[in-house]
C-alpha cells in the first residue's frame, strides 16, 4: 500500500468519527510520528509503499480511533504552552484555556516578584525581567490543586526554575504522569499524593494555582460522550452535586494558608463565574476574566 492509498483508507474508515479535514490532520500527525516524515515531506512521498509492520500500526491506530478514543491520547504525547507534554488515559488532555490561565498567572507572577523587589525599571527587557526573578531572593511557595498531567507546575517552574512548587493529586496514574513529565523536563516539583477535599494543609503559599474538576456530578449530561468515555470521571467531575466544593475548600484554606498579597489563580465553570467569584470577596482584590471564546473562565485574586 502507498502512501496515497493509506491516507484514502485512513478517511473513509474513519469518515464517521471525523470530518475529512479532521482526518487529513490526524493522519499528518500519525505519518509524521510513525514514518518521521514532515508535511511537506508528505506531500513529496504519495508513491511511497509502505512496509507491513507499519500498515500494520496505521490499521491499528484507525481501530482505536473508531472507538472514539481522542487521538492524542493514541499518540501520547501533545505540546503544550511550547513543552512536550506525555498523556495517558489518566490525564485530563490539556486544554487551551489552562495556557491562557497560565499566560496570565506568569505575568502576574513576575509582576508580583517585581514589585517585592522593588525594582521599578521600565527599560527592562523581557530576558532581564526573568534574570532578575532567577536571581531574587528567597523562594517563593505555590500550590497546585489538581495537577493530572502536570501542565501547572510545569510551565511555571520552566518560568520560575528557583521557586518552590507543590502538586497535589488525588490520582496516583495521574501523579505516574505527572512525575514522568516531570523526568522529562528534569524538573523537581514536590508532588502530593492526596484527596484535597479532606486534607490540612501544613504550611503557607504565596500563590494558589488550581483547575479543579467543575462539573457536578448530577451535570454529566451536558459532557460529550467523547470526553466522558475516555478523560478520567475525577478530573472532569466534583464528587457530590457541589460544583464549586474544591472552590469553597480553596476559599477556606486561602484564609489561613495563603500569604497576605497572596496571588489566587482558578480556571472555573463559565456557568458559574458570579457564584464563585462570590467565594473570594473576602480578598482585597477578586475579578472574574473571560476566556478567548468570552466565556466567564478565570478567577484572579490578591489576598
Ligand atoms: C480538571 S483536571 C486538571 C488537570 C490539570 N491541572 C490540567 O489543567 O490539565 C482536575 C484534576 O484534579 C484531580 N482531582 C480530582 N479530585 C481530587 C481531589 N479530591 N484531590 C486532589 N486532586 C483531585 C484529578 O485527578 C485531575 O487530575
Amino acid at each position: 500500500m502507498t502512501l496515497s492509498q493509506l491516507k484514502k483508507h485512513f478517511s473513509d474508515s474513519l469518515s464517521e468519527v471525523y470530518t475529512d479535514s479532521e482526518s487529513v490532520f490526524i493522519f499528518q500527525i500519525f505519518t509524521e510520528d510513525i514514518l518521521g516524515l514532515n508535511n511537506f515531506q508528505q506531500r513529496q512521498s504519495a508513491d511511497l509503499e509502505l512496509s507491513d509492520e507499519n500498515a500494520n500500526r496505521f490499521q491499528q491506530i484507525i481501530s482505536e480511533l473508531k472507538t472514539g478514543k481522542p487521538y492524542l491520547q493514541i499518540l501520547g504525547e501533545t505540546e503544550f504552552y511550547g513543552m512536550k507534554i506525555f498523556v495517558d488515559e489518566n490525564v485530563l488532555i490539556p486544554r487551551p484555556e489552562t495556557e491562557e490561565l497560565l499566560e496570565f498567572a506568569i505575568k502576574k507572577i513576575r509582576d508580583a516578584r517585581f514589585e517585592m523587589q522593588d525594582v521599578n525599571n521600565s527599560e527592562f527587557s523581557e530576558e532581564k525581567d526573568t534574570k532578575t526573578l532567577q536571581l531574587s531572593g528567597s523562594p517563593i511557595k505555590i500550590l497546585d490543586i489538581g495537577t493530572g498531567s502536570g501542565i501547572i507546575p510545569l510551565v511555571l517552574k520552566k518560568h520560575f526554575p528557583k521557586e518552590e512548587i507543590t502538586s497535589i493529586d488525588f490520582s496516583e496514574k495521574a501523579l505516574k504522569t505527572a512525575k514522568k513529565n516531570a523526568d522529562f523536563h528534569q524538573f523537581e516539583i514536590n508532588f502530593i499524593h492526596a484527596d484535597y477535599l479532606s486534607l490540612e494543609l501544613n504550611k503557607n503559599f504565596d500563590v494558589i494555582i488550581s483547575n479543579p474538576p467543575y462539573i457536578g456530578i448530577d451535570e454529566d449530561n451536558e459532557i460529550a460522550d467523547s470526553v466522558k468515555g475516555f478523560e478520567p470521571k475525577m478530573a472532569l467531575f466534583s464528587p457530590t452535586s457541589d460544583a464549586l466544593i474544591f472552590y469553597r475548600k480553596i476559599a477556606e484554606d486561602s484564609k489561613k494558608h495563603l500569604n497576605k498579597n497572596g496571588l489566587l489563580f482558578l480556571e472555573i465553570n463559565q456557568k458559574l463565574g458570579q457564584e464563585t467569584l462570590a467565594l473570594y470577596k473576602d480578598f482585597s482584590h477578586s475579578e472574574l476574566i473571560k476566556d478567548l471564546s468570552g466565556n466567564d473562565r478565570f478567577i484572579f485574586g490578591i489576598k
